[in-house]
């Protein structure tokens, strides 16, 4: 089965093409030929993730899914949140967005935080959803130089490494992307078994 992830971010792709390994063939937007901004105006993650899929199927009629992610920080009451994208402000880099998190921390002893994906599938023109969530603190300076976004400051529970240090593969294994990719997989695998 093929299916389109609609996303332009590179780094999400490499992660949703291993989660898939051999069983499914993922491709993003470039593939499809698609070079777009896709719209991405609502204000809950799983608006977001379905208004991303739902653009791509309407004008590519293709099976396809995209996810929409936000970092909560508890003491700034769940900022960035759904926001997290554009936190800095509009054309924004993940290091001015990383810059003001860590300044609005500075001083905070409270570091917990965790990051929340919602996958939206639109297949055969029915829409499912599917949620991943990781708990963690933001550490007090950044480390590691793989990922992208937050990945640098972000510490899962239970980890010593950020996410930046853990690499693609084991990143996979616990992040809020792998665990809600990880059921969208075990539910397109079901469905071919019972097709
Ligand atoms: P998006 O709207 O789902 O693309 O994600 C919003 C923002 O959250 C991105 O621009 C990144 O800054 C951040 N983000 C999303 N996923 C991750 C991740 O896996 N690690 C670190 N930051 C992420």
């Amino acid at each position: 089965m093929e299916l389109v992830f609609a996303t332009h971010n590179r780094h999400k792709l490499q992660e949703a093409v291993a989660i898939a390994g051999a069983s499914f063939v993922v491709k993003g937007l470039d593939e499809l030929g698609c070079f777009e901004e896709i719209p991405e105006t609502a204000d809950s993650l799983m608006g977001n993730a379905f208004q991303k899929a739902d653009y791509v199927h309407k004008k590519y009629n293709v099976n396809c899914f995209s996810d929409d992610t936000g970092l909560e920080i508890e003491a700034l009451d769940g900022r960035p949140g759904v926001y997290s994208a554009r936190y800095a402000g509009e054309n924004c880099s993940f290091q001015d967005n990383v810059r003001k998190v860590m300044s609005e921390l500075q001083g905070i002893e409270n570091r917990n935080a965790c990051f929340k994906t919602v996958v939206a599938l639109i297949l055969d023109n029915q829409t499912y959803y599917f949620e991943g969530r990781v708990d963690g603190e933001i550490i007090t300076e950044e480390r590691g130089t793989a990922g992208f976004g937050y990945d640098p400051i972000f510490r899962p529970l239970g980890f010593n490494q950020t996410f930046a240090e853990m690499g693609e593969a084991d990143k996979n294994t616990v992040s809020h992307r792998g665990r809600a990719m990880q059921k969208l997989m075990d539910f397109l695998k079901n469905k071919v078994n019972i097709l």
